[in-house]
């Protein structure tokens, strides 16, 4: 089927030069519904998206606005794995025997590890929340830890800390919301490998996550985030795979009770409270409806501290954040402090650069929902908050101009945030925004905001477009820079 009539007209525009008064002749019908099909293919996967259904435990929406609105969170991975410093596999991928591994848990005793410091690197950062993984897969607790099996846990070696309180209270003391990440599964237990054929091993390990969910989310007050990771068995399935072992909607159930309003993900092997899509890959497709969020790593060679740096850089950091935020998700960005606590000063560096572009245009992002214009892959994405829209641009093309599909609503004025000329014109069918803007490309995106002349309805969908404009609007040369 090769009708014009659906195609998408705002596809069209990137291919084509924007001019004001629309595509060249032939253009729009020149996608066809196929090519229009493939060009939305997001590049998101739901890796638990199989997961086991009841609504009884999701959280209500209105629950979920924190979490919608914070945009952007601080993962870290941190445990005994720092040590050898090649990432937090390094038990499994090298094969070290669980006596040997346990032995590090005499030599962690962090000199510098600051609750509080942390937290300020992901303030500084422009983040909300952060996550931590008080356990991971090789099964070292970086708490209190009595149900841990063998007392593997940071207060009862050499650090003698219970750093899960020293985290949350540095989150707390940040203004920050709380996040807990927990690894049901345990590499020291052979169990975990094969279930069947070592129900009792198995069994004390399930015993072991059950009990430890539950200190976790009783001792430390009010928990924002339950981050599970690693419900699969024998390294082979999915977490659905794995329900009938670890019963997730039990265990979600004990966590309601202690904790009604926390906001958990979908990797327990319940279909959690929002969706997961994981790694640094590039983001394109429409706008996703529902709950979702990016977790990615600012050093791609590992999410444990790794001696080998390939850092993101701020600007493509910025990128993904806007790319995701403008398709209805959240970021959390991975760090990975070293053996002392420290999360390496690059990192943070580059941290306070993404938070310095975020202080100039953070309202194009905190508190948004995506729209009302769906993204261009590589052009721009848009974000929405009652008459304001904002367009993040990707990409100005060569000159330096962007074509939108009509906007419902009258603009009333375009404006670069952090300055900046911009001249903008809308019509019954386009919207033309052209750049005057100086600054050196393949930087951080430009963000303009359009001021409308009617709010819109904040229910976080793609809103029809369709224009109340009769005749052309020209808002010319404005260079009102709004400060951060
Ligand atoms: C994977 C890895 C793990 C990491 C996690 C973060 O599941 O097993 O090492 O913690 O992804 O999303």
């Amino acid at each position: 089927m090769h009708s014009g009539s659906r195609t998408i007209q705002l596809l069209c525009l990137a291919l084509c030069a924007a001019t004001v008064h629309g595509p060249p002749a032939g253009a729009v019908e020149s996608l066809t519904d196929d090519e229009l099909a493939s060009k939305l293919k997001s590049s998101v996967v739901f890796k638990s998206k199989d997961s086991l259904k009841d609504p009884s435990i999701k959280l209500p929406a209105e629950d979920m606005k924190w979490w919608r609105d914070a945009k952007f969170g601080m993962f870290i991975h941190w445990g005994l794995y720092a040590i050898p410093a090649r990432g937090e596999w390094v038990m499994h991928n090298e094969k070290i025997s669980a006596d040997a591994y346990e032995k590090l848990a005499d030599e962690f005793a962090p000199r510098h590890f600051d609750g509080g410091a942390w937290a300020q690197a992901a303030k500084d950062a422009g983040m909300k929340y952060m996550v931590l993984t008080a356990r991971h897969h090789d099964g070292f607790a970086l708490w209190d830890s009595p149900s841990s099996y063998g007392r593997f846990c940071s207060m009862s070696r050499a650090a003698k800390r219970d750093f899960v309180k020293e985290y949350v209270d540095g989150c707390r003391g940040a203004g920050l919301k709380v996040g807990l990440y927990y690894s049901p599964m345990d590499w020291r237990f052979p169990g975990y490998f094969d279930p069947k054929g070592l129900p009792e091993n198995a069994a004390l390990m399930k015993a072991q996550g059950y009990g430890q969910m539950k200190e976790l989310i009783s001792n430390y007050g009010s928990i924002d985030v339950v981050w599970y990771d690693g419900g699969w068995l024998a390294h082979t399935g999915t977490d659905a795979d794995a329900s009938w072992f670890w019963e997730p909607v039990k265990l979600n159930k004990m966590v309601r009770e202690l904790q009604p309003k926390a906001v958990i993900n979908p990797r327990s092997g319940w279909e959690g409270d929002f969706q997961s899509d994981e790694g640094g890959h590039e983001i394109f497709g429409p706008i996703i409806e529902g709950s979702w969020e990016k977790c990615l790593n600012l050093n791609a060679s590992s999410w444990g501290y790794n001696t080998t740096q390939k850092l993101m850089t701020p600007q493509q950091i910025v990128h993904m954040l806007v790319n995701v935020v403008g398709r209805g998700g959240n970021v959390l960005l991975n760090v990975g402090p070293d053996r002392d606590g420290v999360i390496p000063p690059s990192h943070v560096e580059t941290l306070r650069q993404v938070g310095q572009w975020l202080g100039m245009n953070g309202r194009s992002i905190y508190g948004t929902r995506p729209g009302p214009l769906q993204p261009l892959d590589r052009r721009y994405c848009a974000t929405f908050h009652e008459q304001n829209v904002y367009i993040h641009v990707l990409d100005w093309g060569p000159e330096k101009k962007l074509t939108l599909p009509a906007i419902r609503g009258t603009i009333i004025s375009a404006t670069v945030l952090g300055g900046g000329k911009i001249s903008c014109e809308q019509t019954a069918d386009w919207v033309t925004l052209t750049s005057g803007i100086e600054r050196a490309a393949g930087g951080f995106p430009d963000v303009v905001e359009l001021v409308l002349d009617r709010a819109l309805s904040n229910d976080g969908l793609v809103l029809p477009s369709g224009s109340a404009v009769k005749g052309t609007i020209n808002i010319q040369d404005t260079n009102r820079g709004v400060s951060p």
